[in-house]
């Protein structure tokens, strides 16, 4: 697999071969292993050699994915239309988590701007150094109007009322790989071999993890030995947290994933774990650390049961497609086709973003909240909430 991926330049291995001494040191100093998770936060995070916090071209065609606001403008302009909604009804502001490039929160701007409903402050909390100076550089060239708005936060507030938006962030929070043994679970975790490369090495799980496994994990005795799956709870303890400071407004979460039923269904025997490098998934997370993105997919039951489990509401479920649809992204296209030239590509990137075999059904619609009357726009159609 890796002979067929394309070499980083010399810079980048070299930054790469400095994370790895650094992850060697972290397996030495706990005794020859560490748990996958803890890999996965040193390859994505640790400081300055991390994927998002080193400097990885990440997003874009000179990187290795691209995300739904990459693909068009009127995913964030659909979206925007259930950010108005919320705004309306908590008269408040707009906190987005992992702005990318910053084309979402630009989006967004542009289209309360056109609707005359901006909000006073759209924030932004990034953990990418590099990503945030090219969120900077966006904003530079922005409407002024629309840019004195954006600021960037170092630390979640104490408390918030508004919108939160986080698109494809849960997804790289780190997580846990773990193993069914023997009708028990074991939890992988990252080993070096005698020759100084990294590999797994699975051992029994703690009884905390395990006790973890049986809250989240429907009917474990239907899975066979070797079954492979994740438990993300980083990403359950963001969300609780959020929903906690969360005083009035929705936290809308979009990201690839299902309900748990689905997430550990017995067929989904190898899981959902993968690699991304310059636009091609794969399942080595020891090619080149630093270089590529990690992911998992999301269990949305575990993200609303962390919600409810802070006395929030489950505002609304549901796929992409159904969501944008439900926000008027069809209006927003035939709006935009008075200039010929961009009808057809357009149509394309609509094509990705709803189609079942694209974003459209893989990707969901998450939104939780407080005080707030449902069903939301974006929910008004194809709910799904009783599928978590
Ligand atoms: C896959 S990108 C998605 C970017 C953007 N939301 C979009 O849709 O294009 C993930 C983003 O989340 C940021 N990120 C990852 N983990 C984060 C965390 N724990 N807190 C804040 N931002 C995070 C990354 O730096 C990046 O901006």
């Amino acid at each position: 697999m890796n002979a067929s991926l394309p070499e980083p330049s010399a810079l980048a291995q070299s930054a790469s071969r400095a994370l790895k001494v650094r992850i060697a040191e972290r397996i030495g100093k706990r005794r020859g292993w560490i748990p996958f998770s803890e890999y996965m936060q040193l390859a994505l995070y640790e400081p300055g050699l991390g994927y998002y916090t080193g400097g990885a071209a990440k997003l874009g065609v000179a990187g290795d994915f691209v995300t739904a606001p990459e693909i068009s403008a009127l995913f964030g302009q659909a979206l925007a239309h259930q950010v108005e909604e919320v705004l309306a009804a908590t008269r408040s502001e707009i906190l987005e988590v992992g702005a990318g490039s910053g084309q979402l929160a630009l989006q967004i701007l542009g289209e309360l701007a056109r609707r005359d409903a901006l909000p006073e402050h759209y924030r932004i909390l990034e953990v990418s150094p590099e990503l945030r100076e090219r969120q900077a550089q966006l904003f530079k060239a922005a409407p002024p109007d629309w840019a004195r708005r954006v600021s960037w936060l170092d630390e979640l507030p104490e408390s918030l009322s508004g919108v939160i938006i986080a698109n494809e962030v849960l997804d790289a929070m780190p997580a846990e790989i773990v193993v069914r043994s023997a009708g028990h679970w074991l939890v992988r975790g990252v080993v070096l071999d005698p020759e100084g490369q990294l590999g797994y090495q699975d051992r029994s799980a703690s009884a905390e993890l395990a006790a973890a496994l049986r809250a989240r994990v429907p009917g474990p005795g239907q899975l066979g030995d070797g079954y492979t799956t994740e438990l993300n709870e980083t990403a359950q303890g963001f969300v609780a947290t959020l929903a906690k400071k969360l005083e009035h407004g929705a936290m809308i979460l979009i990201d690839y994933g299902f309900p748990a039923a689905e997430y550990y269904h017995p067929e989904r025997r190898q899981g959902t774990f993968m690699a991304h490098y310059r636009h091609r998934a794969h399942d080595d997370p020891f090619f080149w650390p630093g270089l590529q993105d990690l992911t998992t997919h999301v269990d949305f039951s575990a993200l609303a049961a962390a919600a409810r489990a802070a006395q929030a509401d489950v505002l609304g479920y549901t796929s992409q497609s159904h969501f944008l649809l439900n926000c008027g992204i069809l209006e927003l296209l035939e709006g935009s086709a008075e200039d010929p030239s961009k009808w057809l590509p357009q149509t394309n990137a609509l094509q990705r973003l709803l189609s079942e075999a694209e974003m459209g059904e893989l990707y969901k619609v998450l939104a939780v909240g407080r005080g707030l009357s449902q069903p939301l726009l974006g929910f008004a159609r194809g709910d799904r909430g009783s599928a978590l």
